[in-house]
């Protein structure tokens, strides 16, 4: 929801500013819900209300397509459940945006998403109207967690090969359209390899990057541009069209959403009231006896006790941390000078932004990797312990951090036998 309302006022005013005679589409590679906390198949309430949010928020405004990428998977399965469809899609618009050429419901429990959508736009300048059809291919990767365990499944969808999938839809996309966007959660490499296989695809627009700002590139017949994964840009991409109604070239910015941009008064409401009920769902998960479930430390103002309180009683766990790296995680960011940068530090201490980890100076006890950024809040447990406490799903609880950016070898087997503790040891 980062960003919505300044989002939207940004894009009412590019309609503004040209008159209506310059379409745009408004359009998401994907990764707009969040998984965390996926344990069991199921999304605990704190994490349903936030996407719940997302949806309602896009929902009252013009997007035109959404890619659903591998992360999105657990929340879009709420969202095409057969029971209820019909009337969550009269209540929420949004779900009818969603496109996907290579996820398939894995039962027939819920309703598969479009493969494509096509967007028609009048182009009025120079005089003359034209039509143009507009083809959107939705693709994602199966992400690393099923490419570890050899899978293809994930919350009860499956995986199809992306490469497969759009080879199969192509023919009738261009049979319908005039030009085709693919929509792709995939790493850039694989987006070239997407490009020269399949020279009927215009523009791939990838997501899965941590940010981009870059020029886009060019394969085959492709254009190739990178959505920045913050909300902080939206990424503008421009078509100029030949005489003849083909695409002369395409060329991209992306536009900081910075405090120059006002907030569109309508967009900010929901993101208020967005936050309130976030706030709200959160603090009863916190309260209610049942711990919220580990996984980055779940939320927990000020219940993060650190890593000495746990080691007065689990002494041999104790151990093996402090000679892993994770006990040596912030001095790593400090040797490189990053350690007051946040958009480093989230992966590097406890809790950051979840109630933990504030500042160097507030809260030195809770920097490295401890014990509480995979078992969760500990002030209760260590208080009056218990069974129950701490469970951490895995690999998923590891690849939030060990991701394809900042843990490119990353192999669950191997890793955790270098951490390895507990009863497991
Ligand atoms: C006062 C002593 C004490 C402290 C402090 C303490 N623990 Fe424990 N912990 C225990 C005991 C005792 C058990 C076993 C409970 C049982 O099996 O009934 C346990 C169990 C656990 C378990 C396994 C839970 C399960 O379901 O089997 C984890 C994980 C754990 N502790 C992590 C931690 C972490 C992390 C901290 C620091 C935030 C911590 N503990 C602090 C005493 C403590
Ligand atoms: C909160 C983020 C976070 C989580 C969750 C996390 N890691 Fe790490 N891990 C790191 C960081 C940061 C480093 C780099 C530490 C350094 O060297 O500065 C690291 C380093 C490692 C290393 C190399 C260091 C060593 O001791 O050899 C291993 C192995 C590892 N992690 C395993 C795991 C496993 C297995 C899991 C899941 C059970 C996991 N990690 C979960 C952040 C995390
Ligand atoms: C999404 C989580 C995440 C973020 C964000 C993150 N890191 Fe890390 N970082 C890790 C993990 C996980 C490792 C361990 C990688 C491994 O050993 O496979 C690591 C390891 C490192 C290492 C040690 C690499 C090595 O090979 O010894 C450095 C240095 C580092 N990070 C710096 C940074 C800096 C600087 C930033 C911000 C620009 C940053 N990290 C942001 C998760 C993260
Ligand atoms: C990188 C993530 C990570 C860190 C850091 C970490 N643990 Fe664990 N721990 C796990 C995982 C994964 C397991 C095995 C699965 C589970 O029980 O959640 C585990 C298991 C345990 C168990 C045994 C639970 C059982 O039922 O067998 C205890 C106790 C425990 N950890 C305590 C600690 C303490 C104390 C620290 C800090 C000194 C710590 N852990 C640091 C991930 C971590």
């Amino acid at each position: 929801m980062g960003g919505l309302a300044r989002r939207v006022s940004y894009i009412k005013a590019f309609r503004h500013r040209s008159n209506g005679e310059v379409p745009a589409l408004y359009l998401d590679a994907g990764n707009l819900f969040t998984d965390e906390k996926f344990i069991n198949d199921q999304l605990p309430p704190e994490i349903l209300a936030k996407n719940r949010w997302v949806v309602k928020g896009y929902s009252e405004f013009q997007h035109d397509a959404a890619n659903i990428g591998f992360a999105d998977l657990p929340y879009a399965a709420e969202l095409l459940k057969k029971d209820g469809y019909e009337q969550r899609v009269s209540e929420l618009s949004f779900i009818k945006k969603l496109t996907s050429a290579n996820i398939h419901p894995a039962d027939d429990s819920k309703i598969a998403p479009a493969p494509y959508l096509i967007r028609e736009v009048m182009l009025k300048r120079g005089g003359t109207e034209r039509k143009v059809r507009i083809g959107i291919i939705g693709l994602t990767e199966a992400g690393q967690i099923l490419v570890a365990q050899k899978q293809n499944r994930y919350a009860g969808f499956t995986i199809e090969d992306p490469f497969q999938a759009v080879k199969n839809i192509l023919p009738e996309v261009k049979s319908k359209a005039d030009m085709i966007i693919v929509l792709a959660y995939m790493s850039e490499d694989q987006a070239k390899n997407l490009a020269n296989g399949n020279p009927e695809i215009n523009t791939i627009i990838v997501a899965r990057q941590l940010s981009s700002t870059n020029e886009p590139q060019h394969y085959s017949n492709a254009t190739i541009t990178v959505a920045n994964n913050q909300t902080k840009y939206v990424g503008e991409l421009r078509y100029y069209f030949k005489g003849d109604g083909t695409i002369e070239n395409q060329i991209n910015r992306y536009v900081g959403m910075d405090p120059v941009i006002p907030d569109d008064p309508a967009a900010l409401e929901i993101v208020t009231n967005a936050h309130n009920d976030f706030t709200n769902q959160q603090n009863n998960a916190t309260q209610s006896n049942i711990q919220p479930t580990a996984m980055l430390g779940g939320s927990g103002n000020g219940l993060f006790v650190g890593a000495a309180k746990c080691a007065s009683c689990h002494q041999e766990e104790h151990k093996i941390w402090e000679n892993s790296g994770h006990a040596r995680a912030m001095a790593t960011l400090q040797k490189n000078g990053q350690q007051l940068n946040n958009a480093c530090v989230g992966c590097h201490v406890v809790g950051f932004q979840r109630g933990g980890f504030q500042s160097l100076n507030t809260t030195p006890q809770l920097v490295n990797v401890q014990c509480e950024a995979c078992h969760g809040p500990g002030k209760f447990h260590a208080e009056k312990p218990q069974k129950g406490y701490g469970f951490m799903a895995t690999p998923q609880g590891c690849v939030q951090c060990h991701d394809k950016t900042n843990s490119p070898n990353f192999n669950f087997s191997t890793y955790w036998t270098k951490i390895k503790h507990g009863k497991a040891a």
